[in-house]
């Protein structure tokens, strides 16, 4: 017989990582691997029903929101304001923050921004897509949180994960003591601990960036894809290049093999294109806990005030010493 360790089992056996009060949070990551595990069996067979393709609307950040956008959310939303643990979600495919608007609000103590379906332009070619969580703790518990409590900065969560749906659907998560990630056994409906402990290699050879943009890109991220294709077998360069136009490829791949994912500042995206508080700061907050690094490319991504629930940053995540590399090359070109 297999020994194995499904994620519920898991949880419950860390609770004391949980400085806080301990069954509410456990039950809020059980919630939410039970929203990617449904999202999990959509996605599977989305070629086969009418899920494919535009939902006919766009988000506040003017994309085209898919169906799968769409009906990603509305499971979280359902899924976590049912709980009645959370007071408030920031959702890329909505506006505004959407609060919980019931008597239950005055003891829902977490705060969730969270990516959906993330590389969503994928899913129709069967490529990798994904879930992206930041969970806060409320600081106040009297009225609804204003905006000023849901802007804290990256540093302050208390939980972030992914949920990646690949070839197979995996769940990663830290809870601030380390990354564990958990892959789907469809067959039994589990996650099941199939990664303990992950850390990020702290020098890669992968460097993924959207290198059609590359004429775009500010001098100092230039010299550094330079630097990459470089001829220097002392350092294993040139390095490979893979792109797949989605953020949680990249950065599960670098978790795993180590490498850098940059969307840098640049004519066409002034700020970048990815979102602080819901793609950059929980994979930075997963990320540094697997021993890698998360910076704008001058200053760490978890120290960041955020402006507004969409605001926009560059980011360079991944192997520690390629981050630093880059930010070398940033400085030096200022
Ligand atoms: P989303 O699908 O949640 O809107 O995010 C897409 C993001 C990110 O996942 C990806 O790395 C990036 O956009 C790709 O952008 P380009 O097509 O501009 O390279
Ligand atoms: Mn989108
Ligand atoms: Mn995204
Ligand atoms: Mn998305």
């Amino acid at each position: 017989m297999i020994a194995f360790k499904t994620l519920y089992q898991f949880i419950a056996e860390n609770q004391a990582d949980f400085p806080y009060a301990k069954g509410d949070l456990s039950r809020l990551l059980r919630d939410l691997a039970l929203a990617g595990k449904i999202i999990s069996r959509e996605v599977n067979k989305a070629g086969i029903t009418d899920i494919l393709g535009e939902a006919g609307s766009e988000n506040v950040q003017g994309e085209s929101q898919k169906k799968l956008d769409i009906y990603a959310n509305e499971q979280f939303m359902s899924t976590l304001l049912g709980s009645g643990d959370v007071c408030v979600i920031v959702s890329e495919e909505n506006e505004e923050p959407v609060f919980l608007n019931d008597e239950r609000s005055r003891d829902a103590k977490y705060i969730i921004a969270m990516d959906p379906l993330d590389g969503s332009s994928n899913i129709d070619v069967n490529s990798a897509v994904g879930t992206i969580f930041s969970i806060f703790r409320r600081q106040k518990d009297d009225a609804a949180p204003t905006l000023d409590e849901i802007l804290q900065e990256g540093r302050n969560q208390v939980a972030a994960g992914y949920i990646i749906y690949g070839s197979s659907t995996m769940l990663v998560y830290t809870t601030g003591n380390g990354v564990n990630g958990f892959t789907l056994d469809p067959t039994i409906g589990e996650f099941c601990l199939s990664h303990p402990n992950m850390k990020i290699p702290e020098d890669g050879t992968i460097y993924s960036v959207n290198e059609g943009n590359y004429i775009y890109f500010p001098r100092g991220v230039k010299d550094y894809i330079k630097y990459c294709q470089v001829y220097d077998p002392n350092t294993k360069r040139p390095y490979n290049s893979r792109y797949a136009g989605s953020m949680i490829a990249e950065i599960h791949r670098s978790m795993l093999k180590g490498g850098i994912y940059m969307y840098p500042a640049s004519w066409d995206h002034k700020e970048g294109k990815i979102r602080l508080m819901y793609e950059c700061n929980p994979l930075a907050f997963i990320i540094e806990q697997a021993n890698g690094k998360a910076s704008t490319g001058k200053e760490r991504i978890l120290d960041m005030k955020p402006t507004g629930i969409h605001q926009r940053i560059p980011v360079m995540i991944g192997s520690k010493n390629m981050v630093e590399k880059a930010e070398e090359l940033i400085r030096l070109a200022e």
